[in-house]
C-alpha cells in the first residue's frame, strides 16, 4: 500500500493537492477536518461538540478524531493505499495512526509537508473567506490555527524525519507546478 500524510499549515493547499493525489494514485481519501465538517453540517451529536471548539482555531480531542476516524477506515478495502490531509496533527495522533496502520498489516509510507510562508498562507484564507465563507477562515481564528500548528502540529514532522519518512515540498506556485513536485516525491518512494 502507499500510505501518505500530507502535511503543512492551515491553508498550505493540503486539501487542493490531495484531489489530484488520489485521483492519480487511486488512494482513498481520508480528512479529519472535512469529516468533522460534515458532522457539523448533519447536526450529530459530535458536530454539536466540535463546532466551538473548530470555530476557535483550536484542535478536537484525539478522543473524538478517533471516533470518526475508526467509521471510515473500516471502509477502505480496495485502494491502493491511504491519503490522509490533515491528519496526525499533534505526537498522540501519530502513534495513533501507527497502530490504525498496524491493524491493517501496513505502516505510513512517506509524510509530504508542504511548505508555505505564513503571509502567503493568510492572503489565501482570505480569499476562500470571501468566497466560500468558512467560519474558521477569520483573521482572529487563522492566528489561533497558526498557534496550534506551531505547538502541536509543527513536532509531528519531527516524528517522521526521524524515520526518513518526511519529505518537505516548496508549496508556493501555482496548483500543477506544485502537484508536479508532489508527484515527483512519491514516484521516487516506488
Ligand atoms: P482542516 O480542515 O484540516 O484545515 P487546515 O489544516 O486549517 O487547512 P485548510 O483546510 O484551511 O487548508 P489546506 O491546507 O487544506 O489548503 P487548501 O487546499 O484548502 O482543519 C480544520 C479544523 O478542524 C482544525 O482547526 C481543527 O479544529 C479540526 N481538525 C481537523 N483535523 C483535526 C485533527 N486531526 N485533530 C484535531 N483537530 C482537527 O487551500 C487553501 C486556499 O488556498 C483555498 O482557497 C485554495 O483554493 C487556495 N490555494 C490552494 N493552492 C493554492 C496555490 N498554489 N496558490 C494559490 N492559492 C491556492
Ligand atoms: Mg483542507
Amino acid at each position: 500500500m502507499l500510505n501518505i500524510a500530507l502535511f503543512g499549515p492551515p491553508g498550505s493547499g493540503k486539501g487542493t493537492q490531495s484531489k489530484k493525489i488520489i485521483e492519480k494514485y487511486n488512494l482513498a481519501y481520508i480528512s479529519t477536518g472535512d469529516m468533522l465538517r460534515a458532522e457539523i453540517a448533519e447536526g450529530s451529536d459530535l458536530g454539536k461538540r466540535v463546532k466551538s471548539v473548530m470555530d476557535a482555531g483550536e484542535l478536537v480531542s484525539d478522543e473524538l478524531v478517533v471516533q470518526i476516524l475508526e467509521k471510515k477506515i473500516k471502509n477502505l478495502v480496495g485502494a491502493n493505499g491511504i491519503l490522509f490531509d490533515g491528519f496526525p496533527r499533534n505526537l498522540v495522533q501519530a502513534y495513533i495512526l501507527t497502530g490504525l496502520l498496524a491493524k491493517l498489516n501496513t505502516e505510513l509510507t512517506a509524510m509530504i509537508s508542504l511548505e508555505v510562508p505564513e503571509e502567503e498562507l493568510m492572503q489565501r484564507m482570505l480569499k476562500r473567506a470571501e468566497l466560500e465563507g468558512r467560519s474558521d477562515d477569520k483573521p482572529e481564528t487563522i492566528k489561533n490555527r497558526f498557534r496550534q500548528y506551531e505547538s502541536k502540529t509543527r513536532p509531528v514532522s519531527g516524528f517522521y524525519r526521524e524515520m526518513n519518512k518526511c519529505y518537505p515540498v516548496n508549496g508556493v506556485g501555482t496548483v500543477e507546478e506544485i502537484f508536479q513536485r508532489v508527484c515527483g516525491v512519491i514516484d521516487g518512494l516506488k
